[in-house]
């Protein structure tokens, strides 16, 4: 059987994904309908996103939930790169976090890797603009409105040099074969990131219970090196939650790209923009006339628009499938559909751009003072 080429890496994410391998070849698990339940009673309505299969892979949540219900407790921890503007499937991650915190009052730890983004060569960002955006990118995550007092934003280029104890005895643990053979590192590959693994593998070791990484897939080989030596050095092997890409406005290949704008919906987009790039460049699953249409109906698994509705933006279950079922029949035009999720989207990005103003005398509680950033940075690392 002829397999489709797909890439994902840390670094690069092209062609049609099939995730059903992805699990295969990263070695993860998928979310059982069980243990999709067992979320459900825990999040409620939140669970949406694990019961629609965005997240839909993982590697040992079911002990997270044991050991949460076990009263012993666990910790979260996810990321950024700090490389451009944050869209739609950046922030994503970020509310399902915030959902799990409110849910379960857990310590959250996020790690805004601009030293990684500064290696990147490709992306000829100089430290400057590294900086600049994740000055910018904080500030969209402080506006999910995470837990100031139990949630700790840790800038590289800024807290490595304090934990820098704890990173070299995770540098040590990891041989140069091993990470070679993980990221596919060449001769050209700059030194910088031979080390680099070892500074994202850090937060998941910032304390000693169990560690839960709700990340997109791609990030899965830094946590397969994690659970190799995390027990060698007196820590729990993290456990991930990963969720599939969202797709790009394009059409269902590949992943939503800065480079090409027309691909996403920015969290600073305003709400013309919004409009124009929904209407114009979504691409559609229904027919080319409305008389087509009416006969022979849409097909939503293709249809952007019904995908990020069903993806994120329409938790209401009823709801979403009363629009796949008219559309499939052709009673909802592919104009109708796009009106619905230019509405969602826009009124999401204004909620999403008002808590990002109040957010703004939030950022140094997340980053310095807030109890849990207070206690890091107090934090012995030549003792952990
Ligand atoms: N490497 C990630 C990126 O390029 C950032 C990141 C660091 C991350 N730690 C993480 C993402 C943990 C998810 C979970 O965006």
């Amino acid at each position: 059987m002829a397999e489709k080429k797909f890439v994902v890496t840390p670094w690069e994410v092209t062609g049609e994904v099939d995730y059903d391998r992805l699990i295969r070849d990263f070695g993860t698990q998928p979310i059982s309908a069980t243990l999709a339940k067992r979320l459900e009673g825990i999040m409620g309505d939140s669970a949406y996103l694990v019961k629609r299969g965005i997240f839909f892979s993982h590697r040992d949540l079911n002990m997270v939930l044991d050991d949460h219900e076990k009263g012993k407790g666990f910790f979260l921890y996810t990321g950024r790169g700090p490389s451009g503007p944050m869209h739609i499937g950046h922030i994503l991650p970020f509310y399902f976090t915030k959902q799990l915190q409110d849910k379960l009052h857990v310590n959250v730890y996020i790690q805004i890797t601009d030293d990684e983004k500064f290696l990147e060569e490709k992306r000829n960002l100089s430290y400057e603009d590294t900086q600049k955006w994740a000055v910018e990118n904080i500030l969209e995550i402080a506006a999910v409105g995470l837990d100031p007092e139990k949630t700790f934003i840790l800038q590289d280029t800024e807290f490595v040099g304090h934990a820098y104890p704890l990173i070299l005895k995770i540098a040590r643990k990891i041989n140069y074969s091993t990470a070679k053979s993980v990221f596919g590192f060449t001769g050209e590959t700059n030194v910088g990131f031979s080390f680099y693994p070892s500074i994202q593998i850090l937060p998941s070791l910032l304390e000693k219970k169990r560690c839960l990484i709700p990340s997109a897939i791609d990030q899965d080989p830094y946590w397969r090196i994690q659970r190799d030596i995390a027990e060698s050095l007196g820590f729990h092997k993290a456990a991930a939650i990963h969720s599939k890409f969202i797709p790009p406005l394009t059409g269902m290949a590949d992943k939503m790209s800065s480079s090409r704008p027309e691909t996403a919906i920015y969290l600073t987009d305003d709400d013309k923009t919004v409009k124009n790039k929904i209407y114009k460049h979504a691409f559609s699953g229904g027919q080319s006339s409305i008389e087509e249409h009416r006969k022979l109906g849409g097909n939503p698994d293709v249809d952007v628009p019904f995908q990020w509705l069903y993806m994120f933006f329409e938790p209401d279950d009823q709801k979403i499938e009363e629009i796949r079922t008219e559309y499939k029949k052709g009673q909802l035009l592919t104009g109708q559909l796009k009106d619905i999720l230019v509405e969602k989207v826009t009124r999401f990005l204004h909620d999403h751009r008002e808590r990002r103003e109040k957010a703004r005398d939030r950022v140094h509680l997340y980053k310095k003072d807030g109890a849990l950033a207070r206690e890091m940075w107090k934090h012995d690392f030549s003792k952990s």
